[in-house]
């Protein structure tokens, strides 16, 4: 894409960039980097639709990274439930806490590089739009957009230096956060993966894909492979008005999130194997959800706790939305609550990570 497509790009972006609580104005100086941060650790695997609220629940509770730095964490644990991926959350109050330590943000990519929960995408990120400094950004969207750009027919992930390359090219010295934010609009917006709006598109005519006749063809992905099932059962038990719950493990899978207590999760349905304590479990119905690389469905059983019953943490079925439980658990909460007048019911759970 040549200079001048560049700056279509940023022309069109002017008139219709997305306009987003964490963002600058076109062509404004940019906003706290505080913010620009906190969008992008929700923004990984994660639509701005469903960014939305969790951002402004979040400034609300704590306006600036001295507050984000200074919360309970189990309360930042449970304003990050549904969002998923739970350990962009641990990583969120260990950076917020290095950066209050330091003074301030680094201001470039190696030291954004350097804290917790920043990777290479992120850093360029963060340094294009919150310092404008010139960094290479590739997300999802730009790869679509790059990969169409310039018909690339290498399938992902081998393609992806090749993008990145290609994304440098194109990536202009003055308004490198602007032109990475037009390129995420282009593609969330008109490049989209199915049905490209290619006649509105503000580079169709540097587009090598849009010549071919099949833009939506590009980027060219292998066939996935079919993702495995997990099978595992959730235990809800209840004593006076209240549930019991656990805290999982720091490390691993919804890792720090308060939970029902579950068995293992094995490639066979183990049945009522680790209930947290003997008790007349009954079945009460099922929950799916679908994790990056498995898929689990969990047996959920109920039952009323023993009153010998200890550890854990007991917490009123009324006020059970207010736990912050990840998806999966809210779920399976649902059916323990709906219990036992429900019958035996499958909910499917979308969503990577939560
Ligand atoms: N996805 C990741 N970062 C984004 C941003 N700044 N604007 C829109 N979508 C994004």
């Amino acid at each position: 894409m040549p200079v001048d497509a560049a700056t279509a790009l940023l022309a069109w972006y002017d008139v219709h960039a997305r306009r987003l609580p964490w963002r600058a104005a076109p062509g404004a100086v940019p906003t706290d980097p505080y913010r620009v941060w906190l969008s992008e650790i929700m923004l990984q695997q994660t639509s701005v639709a469903a960014v939305r609220g969790y951002f402004d629940r979040f400034t609300q509770a704590w306006p600036t990274i001295a507050d984000l730095a200074a919360a309970d964490e189990s309360a930042v644990m449970a304003a990050w439930a549904g969002l998923g991926y739970y350990a962009r959350a641990r990583n969120l109050i260990a950076c917020a806490r290095a950066v209050v330590a330091a003074g301030e943000f680094p201001d470039d990519e190696g030291g954004l590089r350097k804290l917790p929960g920043i990777g290479d995408y992120t850093a360029a990120a963060i340094a294009a739009i919150a310092f404008g400094r010139r960094a290479v950004v590739v997300d999802a969207n730009v790869e679509r957009v790059v990969t169409r750009l310039f018909a690339v027919d290498t399938p992902l992930p081998a393609a992806r230096p090749k993008i990145r390359a290609l994304t440098d090219t194109i990536t202009p010295d003055h308004r490198a956060g602007d032109f990475a934010q037009a390129m995420m609009d282009l593609g969330a917006t008109i490049c989209t993966p199915r049905k490209p709006a290619c006649a509105i598109c503000p580079v169709r005519e540097h587009c090598a894909a849009v010549r071919t006749g099949s833009p939506e063809s590009f980027p060219v992905k292998l066939p996935k492979k079919p993702r495995p099932v997990r099978y595992g059962t959730a235990f809800w038990a209840t004593r006076d008005g209240s549930s019991w719950l656990q805290r999982r493990p720091a490390r691993g899978l919804l890792g720090g999130m308060r939970a029902l207590a579950t068995g293992p999760w094995c490639a066979q349905d183990p049945e009522l194997e680790g209930a947290p304590f003997a008790a007349d479990w009954r079945p009460i119905g099922h929950v799916r959800h679908v994790f990056t690389h498995f898929a689990l469905e969990l047996a959920v059983v109920a039952a009323d706790a023993p009153a010998h019953v200890q550890g854990g943490e007991w917490w009123p079925v009324e006020r059970i939305a207010e736990a912050g439980l990840p998806t999966l658990f809210a779920k399976a909460a649902m059916l323990g609550c709906a219990a036992p007048s429900a019958g035996p019911a499958m909910i499917d759970t979308a969503g990577c990570g939560a």
